[in-house]
């Protein structure tokens, strides 16, 4: 089941927080400025435009109240096992971070696809990504496995290890 409808979440003290929805391919250019001011790999504009048309159902974007991109998650269905959601790539602006918006944006995921797992890579260095996915477990009560995947000697140049991080989220 895949919804589009956005939804909103309340933020400290009174504030109103970002509003989660679907992208479009017009969200493309700002998933792509926020993918590279926060130290993601370097991808291609096109692949971020290409995403927000083609893997809308399977990525959620947080948008603030004047309009501005200040966090997205990119995944889709595993082919092989649909009912898995693999997260390519999850970001929030720097200013926003710690505020819990990547936790929304991953139950935003969830809730929307309905998926029975959640898979992502995570390098060993990177502490906000896995306590933003064990956090993800925790609120399920699910034990998260955590699986060496990509050698590093896969990568060309200078790029860690990544460890699969599989979450599952179903009802037992
Ligand atoms: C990883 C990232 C998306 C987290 O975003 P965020 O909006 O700050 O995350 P949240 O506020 O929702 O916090 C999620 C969890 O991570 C924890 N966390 C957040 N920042 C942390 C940090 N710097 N160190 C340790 N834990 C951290 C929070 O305590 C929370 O844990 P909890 O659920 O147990 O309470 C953000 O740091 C980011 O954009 N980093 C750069 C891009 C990146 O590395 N993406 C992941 C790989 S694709």
């Amino acid at each position: 089941m895949t919804t589009t409808t956005p939804t909103s979440a309340a933020g400290p003290a009174g504030a109103t927080g970002p509003t989660f929805r679907a992208p479009t391919a017009s969200d493309g250019p700002a998933m792509w400025d926020l993918a590279r001011a926060s130290g993601l790999d370097e991808n291609s504009p096109y692949a971020y435009v290409m995403w927000g048309e083609y893997h809308a159902g399977t990525s959620v974007v947080a948008v603030d109240d004047d309009g501005d991109l200040v966090g997205f998650v990119m995944g889709f269905r595993v082919p092989a096992a649909p009912e898995t959601v693999f997260v390519w790539q999850v970001a929030t602006s720097e200013a926003c971070r710690g505020q819990g918006i990547a936790a929304r944006l991953l139950d935003s995921l969830v809730e929307r696809t309905g998926a029975e797992a959640v898979e992502a890579t995570v390098t060993p260095g990177n502490d906000p990504s896995a306590a933003l996915f064990r956090g993800l477990g925790k609120r399920h009560g699910k034990r998260v496995e955590e699986t060496p995947l990509f050698a590093e000697d896969l990568f060309p140049g200078d790029h860690e290890a990544e460890v699969r991080f599989r979450i599952p989220v179903g009802t037992p």
